[in-house]
């Protein structure tokens, strides 16, 4: 089969390695693609939002089964672009992908559906918020409705920084604002969940915590991810059942009833309150770095798995994972989450012997001459599986220390709440 992937971040380098494993693939493209992707894929310099040229490309070449990446062009509707031009393709389409391109599309699926998450107001104005934040209690979650890469939350101690908030918004600092999202604030711990679904059933894929913000101890400001760990702490069998009955199961029959089917990776960002789960956000495609945490636990055949669900056939395959803790760590520019600087080149990285049960994850590297320069924020995964996470992170940070990029930085404490000190 020749396959492409979507997008240019770690998930897709963890994706094109899964993918690259399946004894069915012959060839695998990675549209644009990143310096890691390269050594496993063709890469094809396109703009992933231009929809006619990557189908242009898709069909020019051949190619069987696109999977999409990164949540823009999901949201943007590319899966019904390619399927009405007959190529098959994986991910949800355009209303499903309301999940995540609308916190106020899901904030009302769990209202009529009655699925937990924080109580929350819907304003359509400046005077209507700030009349609500003169009596709120603080904190006060406020969000912008749209897509916003991670940003668009603002976690408000006081009535100043709400009347901030609200007017950034309104201002559109996130592009256009209609409307606002106002939610109580949930105090718990957050957890991913992940499952794929082929519209009729979904199955378990995985579970992570990630470590959002650049600092230490969780401090500082929120990035895309600084790295995570697979499976979360919090996870047993009894909290699965809730979230399987009280929020996936609701949602993907939400979905339904709006006359569609979901299908692809679904991801639940949850509070867990006690042992009691709560649905904080839905993203319609894997985790980054989640995604790079936990594909390397997947046993099955990835490409048999897309396929079933692209032919709904989920039932009849049994998904299976090698049952080890994994963690990855993200290697930052100097400077990440705000100005950092681009085409530094990385040393080193050819020499680097990883050794088993190791990987490393392109995200923002690039490679021109047979050298690889960092050319984004996030620059390089580094995961490791083993039996304990202590054991994970020791072979992480040797592999850090071996490649000893000046240009760079990263957390040195991932995981801290599954390793003792
Ligand atoms: P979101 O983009 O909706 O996932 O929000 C980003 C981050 O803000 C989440 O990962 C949480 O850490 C935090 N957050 C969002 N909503 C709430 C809430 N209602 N209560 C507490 N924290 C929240
Ligand atoms: N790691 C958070 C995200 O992928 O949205």
């Amino acid at each position: 089969m020749k396959i492409a992937i979507l997008g240019s971040g770690g998930r897709e380098h963890a994706l094109t390695f899964s993918i690259s494993k399946s004894n069915i693939v012959e060839k695998i493209y990675c549209i644009p693609g990143n310096a890691g992707t390269s050594e496993l894929a063709e890469n094809i310099s396109l703009d992933t939002n231009n929809f006619k040229t990557v189908y242009e490309f898709l069909k020019n070449n051949n190619v069987d089964l696109v999977i999409i990446g990164p949540e823009d062009p999901l949201v943007n509707g590319i899966v019904d672009y390619l399927e009405k031009l007959n190529i098959k393709v994986f991910g949800p389409n355009k209303i499903a992908s309301q999940l995540e391109g609308s916190k106020i599309f899901t904030k009302k699926l769990c209202k009529k559906y009655k699925i937990p998450t924080a109580e929350f107001g819907i304003f359509e104005n400046v005077d209507d918020s700030n009349r609500y934040i003169d009596n709120a209690k603080h904190p006060l979650v406020i969000k912008a409705d749209n897509l916003a890469a991670g940003k668009g939350v603002y976690i408000c101690r006081d009535k100043k920084e709400s009347y901030t908030a609200v007017k950034e918004i309104f201002d559109g600092k996130f592009g256009v604002a209609k409307n606002i999202l106002f939610e109580e604030f949930l105090e718990g711990e957050e957890m991913s969940y992940f499952i794929v679904s082929d519209g009729k059933t979904f199955k378990y894929f995985g579970s992570a915590q990630d470590h959002k913000r650049v600092g230490e101890g969780d401090e500082g400001k929120n990035t895309g991810g600084m790295g995570a760990y697979s499976p979360s702490r919090l996870f047993n069998k009894e909290l699965e059942q809730k979230i399987k009955d009280r929020i996936i199961k609701p949602t993907l029959k939400g979905i339904n009833d709006l006359g569609t089917k979901y299908k692809g990776f679904l991801y639940a960002g949850l509070m867990i309150v006690g042992n009691e789960p709560y649905l904080i956000e839905y993203n319609v495609r894997m985790g980054d770095p989640e995604c790079q945490t936990i594909l390397p636990t997947l046993e099955t055949d990835i490409i048999q798995i897309f396929q079933s669900c692209i032919n709904e056939k989920l039932n009849e395959i049994e998904i299976k994972w090698i049952n080890k803790k994994s963690l990855c760590v993200v290697l930052c520019s100097n400077g990440y989450p705000d100005k950092y600087k681009k085409n530094i080149i990385i040393n080193n990285l050819e020499q680097l012997n990883l050794g088993e049960n190791n990987y490393l994850f392109h995200a923002g590297t690039k490679k021109q001459d047979n050298k690889i320069y960092a050319v984004g924020g996030r620059v390089l995964n580094f995961i490791s599986i083993s039996k304990t996470y202590s054991e994970a992170k020791k072979n992480i940070y040797k592999n850090l220390e071996k490649l000893n990029w000046k240009d760079g930085f990263f957390r040195k404490d991932i995981g801290y709440k599954v390793i003792d000190k």
